[in-house]
């Protein structure tokens, strides 16, 4: 007999979204069970039968093959496969793809780099899964020279409004005539987090770049572009957590 599951749980489980995020994702009729839209939360998956679109992309086959991209998103691009208000997205980028793949967490609008696309919902959950820790580092212009009291405040942890920050590296790598470049890793998922510990040190951030995310490295990305993460690469995010 074949398994059925709530679609907001199959959807979680996949790693698309939280229970709470994937009920969203059904009230604005950005799901489809075999080609129809559905907003109810509490409709069955045959998950061994029924394809799950979340945008137009297929989520939920069985056995299908995985796949596993790096792409360099741009700056002023949005985090995701379609945008209903019609402003540059991850999805035009890989328009000519013939497989369906979804971004791994999300990089802001203005924000560029590092951005992992794949169709294993797995392996997405654990690189964004905070039991994991998995570490994300960033190439940061800020405003302004941070002083070295300031460095050594970072590095020991900060307090933001949603709780205490240290990241697990920081370095003022250049120095420029108005603003400065640090590098940084954190291991943490929580929004606008870069920008935020910045501003709370008084030195906006001017660009974001993300280099690495967990064992993948951006490498000679340029903006736009992508490249077909290795057999060692891919190795190396199933094994998180496993
Ligand atoms: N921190 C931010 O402020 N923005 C991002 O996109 C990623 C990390």
């Amino acid at each position: 007999m074949s398994k059925t599951l709530r679609i907001n749980k199959y959807l979680a489980q996949l790693g698309i979204a939280s229970r709470r995020k994937a009920d969203e994702l059904l009230a604005q009729g950005r799901v489809s069970i075999n080609g129809e839209v559905i907003k109810q939360h509490g409709v069955q998956v045959d998950i061994d039968q029924d394809e799950v679109e979340v945008d137009g992309v297929v989520v939920g086959k069985p056995n299908r093959k995985k796949h596993y991209y790096a792409l360099y998103k741009p700056k002023n691009v949005v985090t995701t496969i379609s945008d209903p208000e019609k402003r540059p997205c991850v999805g035009d980028l890989i328009k000519t793809f013939d497989t369906h793949v979804f971004p791994v967490g999300r990089l802001d609008f203005d924000a560029e780099g590092l951005l992992l696309l794949t169709n294993d919902g797995e392996a997405s959950n654990r690189m964004l899964h905070p039991t994991y820790h998995v570490e994300k580092t960033y190439r940061v212009k800020v405003k302004g020279v941070p002083s070295k009291e300031t460095m050594a405040k970072l590095a020991k942890g900060i307090k933001l409004d949603d709780g205490f920050i240290k990241p697990s590296f920081v370095k003022l790598e250049k120095i420029l005539k108005e603003n400065s470049w640090i590098t940084m890793t954190i291991t943490e998922g929580r929004k606008h987090l870069v920008k935020r510990i910045w501003l709370r040190l008084d030195h906006p951030v001017i660009r974001l770049v993300r280099t690495e995310f967990g064992p993948i490295k951006l490498l000679d990305l340029k903006p736009g572009e992508v490249r077909k993460l290795t057999p060692k690469e891919i190795q190396k995010i199933q094994s998180i957590g496993a």
